[in-house]
């Protein structure tokens, strides 16, 4: 085969499958709250303020977004945690416990709840949301097993009630590049996928620290940190995932190490041990994490070497999807690099993207693509990610939830469905790994 290597500039390539995508489009979908300036504000309550719930759904929401949006509320199982959040928020919202959250809801009567608790208990606000008749905005994962994906299902159902999943990843240029290629059609049926996903000691070892390495709180870094690249997938391709099959081990932390403390400020290896981390040295993760721990002990310098670890920190998962495509993807979070290698095979081609994020010898993210037409041309260009956290995502997904006449063109708002079949891709390959069988979706529930 004679491929001709042809380097074009990135624009004249992508503003051709630009044009071809946008004919292929769906209808585009709006802002919740209207496609003009609101009449009134969209009220919203926020359970869970950690880091997430306090950035990107406090203090990058409430100030920002205060022409469309007021928080009115904010609730968490920790009493200091909740007041302090309000304060770095820089909110008059009410505070709750959790054990008021029913509470909560019937005082301030908001439209939404995000949901941005530990991913073990999502569910559980969810749920009881949306039965006392609001609509809904959680993170991922939607939830960590199966039964409370169908409990989902089944309270969306009954209530009536809507809820939508922070996937951001939907909303990166990277993403919307994929679609639109995939979606044009440039390189026919697509056949199989290699989605490769690297995490290095610094920013993969930070889920080790937390509750993110205990399946029991996350479902396994599958569910917690996968859910996205599965969701990734089962949007572009449009297709649902039917049967999983997945090897995995936890390899690198855990006990994997003969030592290992109860946090890093109160271990005796932090001269020796080359995961020591002084979280005091972060004023903003002190104060929400250190000065608050009294109430609950969750430290979040946890030891990455904890025996109770049980996430698999390196794994392979195939997916079976119904279309016909096989997906093979795999994670490692112990690598000295960071980033995604994404190659997806179709009949007429291959279109080749990889992701340079952290990488210790690049001072900035960007990211390749490669499009090779059989017998054809080969073609590559660069596009680099916006500014913002999670490269821009945050706030164009914020954008699509609350400000008004904002368009996006490709389906990105994802509900229930989208929710629930990324989570129990991982769930899926966590039975696969315990028990050496693959695993039908349908065998898990009825959708
Ligand atoms: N989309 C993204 O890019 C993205 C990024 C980061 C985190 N997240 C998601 O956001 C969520 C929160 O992550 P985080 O990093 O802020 O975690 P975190 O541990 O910092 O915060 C979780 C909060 O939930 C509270 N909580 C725990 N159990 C609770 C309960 N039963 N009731 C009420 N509150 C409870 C904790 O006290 C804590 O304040 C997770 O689901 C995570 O997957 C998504």
């Amino acid at each position: 085969m004679h491929l001709k290597k042809q380097h074009i500039n990135r624009r004249s390539f992508v503003g051709k499958s630009v044009k071809a995508a946008t004919l292929l489009s769906i209808a585009p979908t709006f802002a919740l709250a209207a496609t003009k300036q609101p009449e009134k504000k969209l009220k919203l309550v926020l359970v869970g303020t950690g880091i997430r719930g306090v950035h990107s759904w406090g203090i990058d929401l409430v100030e920002p977004y205060s022409d469309y949006v007021e928080m009115v509320g904010l609730c968490d199982s920790n009493k200091k945690r909740v007041e302090v959040a309000k304060e770095m928020i820089g909110t008059n919202a009410k505070t709750y416990h959790s054990s008021k959250f029913d509470l909560m809801l019937r005082e301030q009567k908001p439209d939404f709840v995000i949901v941005t608790t530990t991913d073990n208990v999502h569910v559980d606000y969810i749920v009881r949301a949306m039965e006392l008749g609001c609509n809904v905005i959680s993170e991922k994962p939607i939830a960590t097993d199966e039964l409370q994906c169908q409990r989902i299902l089944e309270a969306e159902k009954k209530s009536g009630k809507k809820i939508y999943v922070g996937f951001n990843v939907r909303y990166m240029n990277e993403s919307i590049e994929m679609k639109k290629i995939i979606g044009a059609g440039e390189i026919g049926k697509i056949i199989s996928i290699e989605y490769q996903e690297y995490l290095n000691t610094d920013h993969g070892a930070s889920y080790f620290r937390r509750w993110h390495g205990k399946t029991k709180y996350s479902g396994s870094l599958f569910v917690h940190k996968s859910s996205h690249h599965f969701d990734l997938i089962n949007w572009i391709l449009d297709a649902d995932p039917v049967e999983v099959r997945a090897m995995g081990a936890l390899a690198f932390y855990g006990a994997n190490k003969k030592f290992a403390g109860k946090n890093c400020r109160n271990c005796n290896f932090t001269n020796s041990c080359e995961f020591y981390w002084d979280i005091t040295k972060k004023s903003m993760l002190k104060k929400l994490y250190v000065d608050c721990e009294t109430i609950d002990n969750y430290y979040r310098d946890g030891c990455v070497w904890d025996a109770k670890i049980d996430s698999p920190d390196s794994g392979s998962v195939l997916v079976q999807y119904d279309n016909g495509t096989q997906l093979n993807y795999s994670l490692n979070a112990y690598l000295p690099y960071e980033g995604q290698k994404i190659s997806f095979s179709g009949d007429k081609g291959r279109l080749d993207v990889r992701l340079y994020y952290n990488q210790p010898w690049l001072d900035h993210t960007k990211i390749e693509f490669r499009l090779t037409k059989n017998r054809k041309t080969t073609k590559n260009w660069e596009i680099f990610p916006d500014r913002g956290n999670h490269s821009g995502a945050d706030n164009k997904i914020k954008d699509d939830f609350f400000k008004p006449g904002q368009k996006f063109f490709f389906k990105q708002r994802a509900g229930s469905r989208a929710g629930v079949l990324s989570s129990l891709i991982g769930i899926a390959a966590l039975k696969s790994i315990k028990t050496g069988n693959s695993v039908k979706i349908k065998d898990l529930i009825k959708l």
